[in-house]
Order: C-alpha cells, then sequence, then structure tokens
C-alpha cells in the first residue's frame, strides 16, 4: 500500500478493480481514496471474509465478486472501465499471464493506471507445496516486454518489500517483491 500510494496519482473519483483481493488487506486502504472498488476472487472463501471486513467496519464503497478474471465479464456498455487495475501476489498463481494482461488492458481506461505487486524471480522454494503450479515469480526485464506488447507505457519498477521466511527445504531466504506501474496510452 505505501509503495501504490508513492507510486499512483490516487483521485477520489476514480473506479478501480483488484485481481485476486483475498480478504481484502489492500482493498479496504485503498478503497478510501477512491469512489469505488470491485474485489475479484476466485475463491469463495476470501470473500466471505472480505464480506466480513466490509460489514464490520461499515464500507460502502467495495464490490466484492467471486470470479475468476478471465470469466469476469466485460461490459463496455455499462461504461465499467476501470482508472485503476490492481494486484498483489495474484500474478504468480495466473498461468496465462499474456491472456490476462490482454484482458486488462481492454478494461481499462485510456490513460489508466495497472499496478501490479508480486514476486520477483525466486528460486522456486517460496511455496510450501512444491506441487503447486505456480510461477517462480517475475524477471522484471521479460514482464516489461510483456506489458509493452500489450500496448502499455510508463513502465516503470520499484521495489516494495522484502519477505524473509524459512523456505520449503528449510533454508532462510529473503524473497523481493516488485511493484510495477504501467499505463494504457491517453490516445484510443
Ligand atoms: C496469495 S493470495 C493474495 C491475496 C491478496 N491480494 C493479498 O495480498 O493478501 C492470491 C489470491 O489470488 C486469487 N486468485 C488466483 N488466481 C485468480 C484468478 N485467475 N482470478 C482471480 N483471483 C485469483 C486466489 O484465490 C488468492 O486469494
Amino acid at each position: 500500500m505505501q509503495s501504490m500510494e508513492k507510486r499512483l496519482p490516487f483521485q477520489a473519483d476514480w473506479n478501480a478493480l483488484e485481481i485476486g483481493c483475498g480478504t481484502g488487506l489492500l482493498s479496504c486502504p485503498v478503497s478510501s481514496m477512491i469512489t469505488s472498488l470491485t474485489a475479484l476472487d476466485t475463491s469463495e472463501g476470501m470473500i466471505d471474509e472480505l464480506n466480513k471486513k466490509i460489514r464490520s467496519r461499515r464500507i460502502s464503497n467495495i464490490q466484492p465478486v467471486v470470479s475468476d478474471i478471465f470469466t469476469f465479464p466485460h461490459v463496455p456498455e455499462q461504461k465499467k472501465e476501470y482508472h485503476l487495475i490492481f494486484s498483489n501476489m495474484t500474478f504468480h498463481h495466473i498461468a496465462n499471464v499474456n491472456g490476462v494482461l490482454y484482458k486488462l488492458y481492454s478494461l481499462l481506461l485510456p490513460g489508466g493506471y495497472l499496478a501490479v505487486a508480486d514476486l520477483d524471480e525466486e528460486d522456486g522454494y517460496f511455496h510450501n507445496d512444491g506441487n503447486e503450479k505456480v510461477h517462480h515469480g517475475f524477471r522484471r526485464s521479460l514482464f516489461k516486454t510483456q506489458l509493452l506488447q500489450h500496448g502499455f507505457t510508463d513502465i516503470s519498477f520499484s521495489t516494495a518489500a522484502a519477505l524473509t521466511k524459512i523456505n520449503r527445504v528449510n533454508i532462510e531466504k529473503t524473497y523481493t517483491v516488485f511493484l510495477v506501474v504501467a499505463r494504457k496510452s491517453k490516445e484510443q
């Protein structure tokens, strides 16, 4: 959240979409800075937890949705396009990153922002379950190339966090998390 606040010019009239919101660790603080937030997660359990937070904190501008980003409907005639799409630690769970970038580009308003935080390329031992189908982080230069191929501009990376943990092979290791911010071109 601190990295996003430093890097994004949040505006009170923004509509945003979050991919893989989980229990809403980012959704809640982001929602207090904008008009509305659609928070997607494939897991009903995660959305249940987010709904509990929304009720207990009396948050009225988050719309939680149980949905995969790939099946989330894009209905242009409803003019539900976004000033900001963001995601934390979800992209490494998405097999078809190019497919999702294509969709996110189409969901953004011209000039809109994409903010993705995820693991830098890691040793493959970050996740405790070795059978989980995940990307072992991302190499920033390759991620940048993918963003450029989809038409994103103004692409910049920073290091948002460093997580030190005992990994799956019992070694204490520090894993860094990048935040990349990119924009959809203003001319469409
Ligand atoms: C590691 S958790 C991160 C949760 C939250 N962003 C956070 O930082 O606390 C990844 C989340 O992404 C969700 N997820 C994975 N693939 C998804 C997809 N294709 N569409 C929407 N959500 C997805 C998972 O259900 C999970 O809740």
